[in-house]
């Protein structure tokens, strides 16, 4: 089971992803995360990735693709994966093609979670997430029974740090207006594409992806 998650950014995909992994076997692949753990570590390729992130800016595309390829090359991925967050530009889309086309895969559902500009300004700016285990909360929304604590783990709550200025979180709505969205006609014309309206209760969304991908 080949899926991809698509989304503007606070949509709900990292939210989502967390429901969709118990309910089917695919390893979870954020890219996002994936950089936000190297720029952690302080790698070279987290040390480039750091200034387009913290821009609201994409990361190039020969970086993104290189990391993405890679990590679907691992054994965990031979039975399907969900992919977060990539692909988010044309090439990307292009380069998942051949690559899935050369193991002789596709990609079987992308399911575009959809919620208003209006409302992820919101989202994004009140989100916090656990050091630790990297459970997402929202101050409002969804918060934890004690502020700045982690209801699972008692980790430490941050925010990251491309939600905490206005003008980053802005950017990367209009990134992913100019750049990412069409994706969505990308995949409309390979027939895989599920639109689920994501401006619902958590438990709702789920429920509607979870009965696309059961009938992949
Ligand atoms: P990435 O980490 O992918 O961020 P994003 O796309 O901006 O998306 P988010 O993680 O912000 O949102 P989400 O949809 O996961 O929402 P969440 O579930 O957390 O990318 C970060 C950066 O990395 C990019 O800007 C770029 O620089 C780089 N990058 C990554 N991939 C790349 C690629 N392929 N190419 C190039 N560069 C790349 O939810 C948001 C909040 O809302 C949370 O607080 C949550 O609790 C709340 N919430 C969720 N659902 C609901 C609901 N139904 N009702 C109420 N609240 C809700
Ligand atoms: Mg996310
Ligand atoms: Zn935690």
């Amino acid at each position: 089971m080949n899926v991809i998650l698509m989304g503007p950014p606070g949509a709900g995909k990292g939210t989502q992803a967390e429901f969709i992994k118990t309910a089917f076997p695919i390893p979870h692949i954020s890219t996002g995360d994936m950089f936000r753990v190297a720029v952690a570590e302080g790698t070279p390729m987290g040390i480039k990735a750091k200034e387009f992130m913290d821009a609201g800016k994409l990361v190039p595309d020969e970086v993104t693709i290189g990391v993405v390829k890679e990590r679907l090359a691992k054994d965990d991925c031979a039975q399907g994966f969900l992919l977060d967050g990539f692909p988010r530009t044309v090439p990307q889309a292009e380069a998942l093609d051949e690559v899935l086309g050369a193991m002789g895969r596709q990609v079987d559902a992308v399911v575009d979670i959809q919620v208003p500009a209006s409302i992820l300004l919101e989202r994004m700016t009140g989100r916090v997430t656990c050091k630790a285990c990297k459970t997402v909360y929202h101050l409002k929304f969804s918060p934890p029974a004690q502020a700045g604590v982690c209801d699972h783990c008692q980790g430490e709550l941050v925010q990251r740090s491309d939600d905490n200025e206005i003008a980053v979180v802005e950017n990367r709505l209009k990134v992913y207006e100019e750049q990412t969205a069409i994706l969505a006609d990308y995949y409309k014309n390979q027939g895989c594409l599920v639109a689920v309206d994501g401006n619902r209760d958590t438990k709702e969304v789920f429920a509607d992806i979870k009965a696309a991908l059961e009938k992949i």
